[in-house]
């Protein structure tokens, strides 16, 4: 039965479509977001969700803060739970889901991203949070180092716990601080792949990223949020400022990664790019 369906045998004040459709589910603990016209039905639908999915904790998200994209939640049914652990293709993430994000949604992109990375590489990760992409590339790739930069002490800390959990530290180094600063001050010419695993304002660090490609060029992985129909034009603006700061880019793919709005898709491209 569909979550929807579920709620509606028992929420009959509220017309079915104005009910979620599905709520997120890591380690047991729900995340649901609701349209403000049912905001009054919180904490029902919260326990028929904590039902639903045989939760330990129901969250309704109200969004997400600021660059270290904190994300704004209420407890709406069971019991408060911080700390969640959760397993993707054999790699473990452990963070505090009240004061972090990590993204259900990317998964494959991680997955995709580890693929790509080849035997003896070195990758900087420019936006490393608690580890999404730094992990699956050192655990399911095979790459020489990683550098894995984090702006948010929080983050990295986890960071640091799920080098430790995932027995990557031989190849992980967690830096803490800003990637716009520490790639072209300690990593400038050390990377044969950069991912920029961020949106809102990526290209802010393009020149830092293109900074840390070994001089014989190197692949991005560039993600931000693009209008439907639109991407293009991102690939082009992309392409033109790799050009403005003395680098031949050249396109590889873009993809979507997943839906993020009724307009728009958070996207990736990647991209090859040398000193001209
Ligand atoms: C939305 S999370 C994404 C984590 C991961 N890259 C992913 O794609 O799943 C973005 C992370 O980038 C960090 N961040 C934002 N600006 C940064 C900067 N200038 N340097 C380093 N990290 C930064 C935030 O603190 C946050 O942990």
């Amino acid at each position: 039965m569909r979550l929807r369906d579920y709620l509606a045998e028992s929420i009959r004040e509220a017309p079915i479509e104005h009910l979620p459709s599905h709520a997120k589910l890591i380690d047991k603990v729900a995340l649901v977001r609701l349209r403000e016209e049912i905001e009054g039905l919180k904490h029902e639908i919260g326990e028929l969700i904590l039902r639903f999915y045989n939760a330990r904790a129901v969250y309704l998200v109200r969004g997400v803060e600021g660059v270290e994209r904190r994300p704004r939640l209420e407890l709406i049914a069971g019991d408060p739970i911080r700390e969640i652990t959760h397993r993707e293709y054999g790699c473990i993430f452990k963070l505090d889901l009240t004061q972090l994000m990590f993204c259900l949604g990317n998964s494959f992109e991680r997955l995709r991203v580890a693929g790509l990375t080849g035997e003896g590489e070195v990758v900087v990760d420019m936006f490393a949070g608690v580890g999404q992409f730094a992990i699956p590339v050192a655990v399911l790739g095979e790459p020489e180092k990683i550098y894995a930069i984090e702006i948010n002490p929080l983050a990295h800390r986890y960071l640091l716990e799920n080098v430790r959990l995932n027995d990557v530290g031989d190849r992980v180094e967690a830096i803490l601080g800003d990637c716009r600063e520490i790639a072209p001050r300690m990593l400038s010419g050390a990377a044969d792949r950069v991912i920029m695993g961020y949106f809102g304002g990526t290209i802010e660090a393009l020149r830092a990223a293109l900074s840390a490609l070994k001089p014989e060029g190197g692949i991005i992985h560039f993600h931000e949020l693009a209008r439907r129909g639109g991407e293009e034009n991102l690939v082009k603006e992309l392409l033109e400022t790799a050009a403005s700061h003395g680098f031949h880019a050249r396109l590889l793919l873009w993809r979507k990664v997943k839906s993020y709005s009724r307009t728009r898709n958070h996207i990736v491209i990647d991209f090859f790019a040398a000193r001209a």
